[in-house]
């Protein structure tokens, strides 16, 4: 099989002499655990802690609330929602509806009141995903929907799903006394870094993706960078480059760009794995994200002739799922016909192309992933790529990549002016 995800720069190199011996310091130091938040690198373990046993209970309790609910809400923020609705997003179509809602990353009156409108006297879900169990957002939304269940549903208990801590948290004490089905999500595993847990897996089961392909592409891509040398480990080749664009050309925006619009809210999901992880003490690039060919007729002129502070990060899928041609038209009032019999994969190929040049002309650095598809494997191979690199990148610029001390500064402030009672 062709390599999963392939990755060319340009417009910066890399010295290995340079970053090798970092790069190999700094392995050790995530395999070992023992750099700073060493204790939530967990991760790196779901890939395989997610067993058959968990496939098929997940599978079960999917096949259990779809034949029961027509619409099933998820609520979370963050690290409990991102990854769920990247997943969807990525191996559906564009156009595709599915039962899933989400809730609990807004206080909009206006969107809850619509969704409660929405499940009114529906046979609807609730699948509420806190890690601390006590996130505002999710919580409001959880109370109000739960309150509207109750008030429709006598058998409301059979219909909520609850994943949380093990053993601690207002979350975890509310499914016991409820008798809620719950899963854990592990001490060891941060928000951002939750998707391959129950966090995401029971969304990708109800929307029946191939878990088991999913988890094989994490554990494929865990292999291919078990070993510490960059002209092999695409995930530290990927943190060694940005920290070469970072802090030896003073980029200081890292602009992710997708080609498809399946992987816009991947760009969501990876702005919060790489801001939340690095913006630190006042360090850390900003993550920042493009669809293309959209997002050129709207922020293309700004890439390539604004302030020269970016570059970009493109992830292109190199397969089309299904193909289109583009036809022969008898007037050719378009003048389109030169393209006709071409494929609107491989115009895109091109667009891509002639993109990235211009940009590079413009003194935009580039790093280009090629993916090899848009499916469960190549999706799970991406998402432990990326959350490797993310901790190597982490530490390369001297911060702990598995905390967010900055995130409470806001909640403290909201709990002053709504006058929340101190413990
Ligand atoms: O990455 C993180 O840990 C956070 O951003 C969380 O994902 C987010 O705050 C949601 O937290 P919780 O799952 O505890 O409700």
């Amino acid at each position: 099989m062709s390599n999963p995800l392939t990755l060319e720069a340009h417009g910066v190199d890399l010295d290995h002499a340079v970053y090798q011996p970092i790069v190999s310091r700094l392995h050790q130091t995530i395999q070992n655990r023992s750099g700073a938040g060493g204790e939530f690198l967990g991760w790196m373990d779901t890939p395989d802690l997610m067993d058959e046993t968990m496939i098929q209970r997940l599978t079960a309790t999917a096949a259990r609330l779809n034949e029961s609910c027509d619409i099933i809400i998820s609520i979370g923020i963050g690290g409990s929602y991102l990854g769920n609705i990247m997943g969807e997003r990525f191996l559906s179509s564009p156009l595709a509806t599915s039962k899933l809602r989400y809730a609990g990353q807004t206080i909009s009156s206006d969107a809850m009141y619509d969704l409660l409108e929405e499940v009114k006297g529906k046979r609807f879900g609730l699948i509420v995903i806190s890690k601390s169990g006590t996130t505002t957002e999710p919580a409001i939304a959880f109370r109000l929907l739960l309150n509207q269940l109750k008030q429709q549903d006598p058998e409301y208990a059979k219909h909520v799903v609850a994943i949380t801590d093990a053993n601690k948290g207002a979350l975890k004490t509310l499914a016991v006394n409820e008798g809620f089905e719950q899963y854990i999500i592990p001490d060891d595993v941060g928000g951002r870094y939750s998707v391959l847990t129950p966090v995401g897996l029971l969304t990708f089961a109800i929307l029946g993706f191939d878990l088991r392909a999913l988890l094989h592409g994490a554990k494929q891509a865990k292999a291919d960078a078990s070993a510490e040398d960059l002209s092999s480990n695409l995930a530290y080749q990927y943190a060694a480059f940005r920290h070469a664009l970072y802090q030896g050309q003073g980029r200081k925006i890292e602009l992710l760009v997708a080609f498809e619009p399946t992987l816009t809210m991947f760009g969501e999901w990876w702005k919060q794995l790489f801001g939340e992880s690095e913006g630190k003490d006042n360090v850390g690039l900003f993550p920042a994200s493009v669809t293309y060919s959209t997002d050129l007729h709207s922020m293309g002129q700004y890439v390539q002739e604004g302030e020269r502070h970016l570059f970009e990060t493109v992830i292109f899928v190199d397969e089309s799922r299904h193909p289109v041609t583009v036809p022969l038209m008898e007037s050719d009032l378009d003048e389109l016909n030169y393209l006709a019999g071409k494929s609107l994969q491989e115009i895109n190929r091109f667009a891509m192309l002639g993109t990235m040049q211009a940009h590079l002309d413009g003194d935009v650095p580039q790093l280009i992933f090629h993916l090899g598809k848009r499916d469960e494997f190549h999706l799970g191979y991406l998402i432990y790529t990326m959350e490797l690199a993310c901790a190597m990148s982490g530490y390369m610029i001297g911060v702990n990549p598995f905390d967010q001390p900055g995130v409470e500064h806001y909640k403290r402030n909201m709990f002053a002016l709504l006058g929340k009672p101190k413990k």
